[in-house]
């Protein structure tokens, strides 16, 4: 054993001695050679094999501290599966006889591609261990980070690919990290698809042989498929319990998560870039950074790993200045109202009524800006157009802050209309092919943000909106994906770079905004919820989940969505009824309580409304500022799923101190006389004493008690009579001191 791992082994003897006391988390056995980190209620493990391979041993429930985990050397099976492709690979370089999804894939200049990558040496800190790898022969070394979270156990890891001999290296597969979980033949791997208007979709399939690729090739994240992951196991796992694996991409680009049973029985899950299209020369020196792939495990169920990943994401994903992000503001967005239509006297008149109703932010959307009367013209021009406000932004923005509210506003930096004074000065700052046609969608392309011009451009124009007005928040669209992507001014050799620099760019510019702006929030929205993913999220406060707003609609698209990610980042409108998208006509308490189940915002047309409506929409504001820290930051569970044909959904959200849940019901239709079964509610401490109050001051069925103990209301349930289509009541449960 070489004196370094003998050292290696005294650290973990110590940490794994002191793991109680101090929380160690990340510990190696240098006897075994195997690495191990604990945290929440998962243990994580590998270990340097024999030939020195990195290989996955154990993932799965906490195990104790003095358990020998350990796992057998691979071998090969046959003559057409050598060893190297038996090994369940950490991190597997395409080279020396696999066939399994790889994690890196090079080709140097003289031809060669083989990269076998073995273990160098490791440095453990107190909740992780970052581990060097070098190809056995080329100076090409790998770094690879692990982190565990101790709250969740969710796991954090990515890689460092660096450069280091005299030659260029051209990266062709740069994946995050390869997750293995045991051998079996019963798994089922659930994944989020969708379109524009419909997103958020829950599929799922067997996990076998044949893999599956859940991926973008659109530049950003898209909603054809959300980069995240979830694999139960059949006649086990069920909403409420048997074990789930899961995981989610923190990357804004085109990427790829392959899902596939290797030979020996193993699914395999491997996330990064997508390699699609994919090239990224390094030249002597020089390095790749992958994004992180973040993944947990859980033992009760879908609903527990929907918990940890909600946790998770706001405990150390999302910006906050406390320990949890700050509530999400009721808002008010003037879109489907007006869509670009936007002038000083009717923006005045939205907000004078939304803030009747208790409306904490306006937000001014699309058509404020350049020659923007329509789609086809002013993006790109961030400035306001002066017909529609002739002494600026500031009129409007000062009568908002009378109003009590902050003051906020679309943009789309990231694109250009051909008509605009931006494009006419700049047609070679787009995403485009030399001298090939420029594919438009929506009447718009992409500006190139890998362009170092392009980007301190955009920081400069939003950074000037940002200092000369009082604006609050950004609603941050984007509005199509790629097409023709190429970068003519850079090196070919180099215009492949384009999938990392840009979406590094935008982060870059993100941040940068933040930084000199730290009280300004970001929405990210893409015309939906196209660009939804814990790289964004790092950088945003909250996101937009579709652009269908039809409450019966949405309340598949908030089940799809929460299966992510947290109810709190998920904004959730109340619109006109019927709903431009399908011509659905529903009660303004449907529409309020299927959008109070995430982030609070209102986008009717004011001016049609009622003063029944003003009143209704008064008293619902009201109650979802009593509960929107349960439903934002609390415990979701889900106890009827809604289905494609039949939208009927309950769900419950319970304070993280179980001081308060919220229930939600709703049905898109009751059928027949089919009798109702109580709701059973979940989550709540068994011995307290719970009152419950109607959210719209709807007794209860007969005979129901006012105040009973956490273990009545979830073991005997509670009686709700809905009937007639879209039918919704909500209550309240407060625990009593
Ligand atoms: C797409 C967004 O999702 C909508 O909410 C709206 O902002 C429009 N873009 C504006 O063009």
């Amino acid at each position: 054993m070489s004196r370094k791992l003998k050292r290696a082994g005294l650290i973990f003897a110590a940490t794994a001695l002191s793991h109680a006391a101090a929380h160690a988390e990340a510990g190696f056995d240098a006897s075994r050679r195997v690495f191990r980190l604990d945290g929440g209620d998962v243990t994580y493990a590998f270990k340097i094999d024999g030939a020195g391979l990195l290989q996955s041993v154990y993932w799965g429930s906490r195990l104790a501290a003095a358990d020998p985990i350990d796992a057998p050397q691979a071998r090969a099976l046959s003559g057409f599966d050598v060893a190297a492709n038996v090994v369940p690979q950490e991190y597997a370089g395409w080279g020396g006889g696999i066939f399994t999804e790889p994690a890196l894939k090079v080709a140097w200049p003289d031809g060669n591609r083989d990269l076998v990558l073995h273990y160098v040496s490791h440095r453990l800190s107190r909740d992780g261990v970052s581990i060097t790898l070098r190809d056995i022969q080329r100076p090409l070394t790998v770094t690879l980070n692990y982190v565990i979270d101790r709250g969740t156990g969710i796991i954090g890891r990515s890689a460092t690919i660096a450069n280091d001999g005299r030659t260029d290296v051209r990266v062709d597969q740069a994946m995050a990290a390869t997750y293995v979980l045991p051998v079996g033949s019963d798994y089922r791997l659930h994944f989020l698809t969708g379109r524009w208007g419909s997103e958020w979709t829950r599929q799922e399939r067997p996990v076998s042989a044949g893999a599956t690729v859940l991926e973008s090739r659109r530049g950003s994240t898209g909603s054809e498929n959300n980069p995240w992951f979830a694999i139960s196991q059949d006649g086990r796992s069920t909403e409420t319990d048997g074990p789930v694996w899961f995981g989610a991409l923190a990357w804004s680009g085109s990427f790829r998560i392959s899902v596939d049973r290797d030979v020996a029985g193993r699914p395999r899950v491997t996330g990064g870039f997508n390699p699609f299209d994919f090239a990224y020369r390094l030249k002597p020196g020089e390095r790749l950074e992958t994004p992180i792939f973040y993944a947990g495990h859980a033992e009760a169920g879908m609903g527990e790993a929907s918990r940890l990943m909600h946790r998770f994401a706001l405990e150390h994903i999302v910006p906050r200045k406390g320990e949890l992000p700050a509530l999400r503001k009721v808002l008010y967005n003037s879109w489907e109202a007006t869509e670009f239509a936007v002038d000083e006297a009717g923006q005045m008149r939205l907000a004078e009524r939304a803030a009747r109703i208790g409306v904490e932010r306006f937000v001014m959307d699309d058509g404020w800006f350049g020659a923007r009367n329509n789609d086809h013209a002013g993006l790109g021009d961030w400035t306001v157009n002066p017909s529609k406000f002739p002494n600026g932004l500031a009129p409007l923005i000062s009568k908002v802050r009378s109003l009590g509210m902050d003051f906020g506003l679309w943009v789309e930096p990231e694109m250009v209309n051909a008509d605009s004074n931006l494009y006419r000065a700049h047609p070679d700052w787009i995403i485009n092919f030399a001298g090939r046609p420029r594919t438009e969608g929506r009447n718009q392309y992409v500006l190139n943000l890998a362009r170092i011009d392009v980007r301190d451009h955009l920081l400069k124009q939003l950074d000037a909106l940002l200092t000369n007005n009082d604006i609050r928040f950004l609603k941050w669209d984007y509005n199509r994906n790629w097409s023709e992507p190429g970068w003519p001014a850079a090196d070919p050799a180099d215009q492949q770079k384009l999938y990392v620099d840009y979406v590094r760019n935008l982060y870059w510019i993100l941040a940068e905004l933040r930084r000199r702006h730290p009280d300004v929030e970001i929405e990210s929205c893409s015309g939906g919820g196209g660009r939804v993913d814990l790289g964004i999220m790092a950088l945003t406060d909250q996101v937009w989940a579709s652009d269908n707003t039809d409450p019966v609609d949405r309340l598949q698209i908030q089940d799809g969505f929460t299966q992510a990610y947290a109810p709190g980042l998920m904004m959730a409108w109340v619109t006109d009824s019927p709903n431009w998208v399908n011509k659905r006509a529903t009660p303004l308490s449907f529409r309020f309580l299927s959008s109070m189940q995430g982030g609070l915002g209102i986008g009717t047309n004011l001016n049609k409304w009622t003063e029944e409506d003003f009143a209704t929409a008064q008293r619902y504001v009201g109650v979802y500022k009593r509960i929107r820290e349960t439903v934002q930051h609390g415990n979701l569970y889900r106890i009827t799923r809604p289905s494609p044909d039949n939208a009927t959904s309950t769900t419950l959200y319970v304070a993280r101190d179980k001081a308060q849940a919220a229930l939600f019901a709703l049905t898109q239709g009751t059928h027949q006389l089919e009798p109702r079964a109580p709701i059973r509610l979940l989550g709540l401490d068994p011995n307290a004493r719970y009152a419950i109050e109607s959210m719209d001051g709807t007794p209860l069925g007969d005979g129901a008690p006012a105040v009973a103990t956490g273990a009545y209301w979830m073991g005997r349930g509670i009686d709700i009579r809905l009937q007639g289509d879209f039918q919704g009541a909500g209550y309240i449960l407060s625990r009593q001191r």
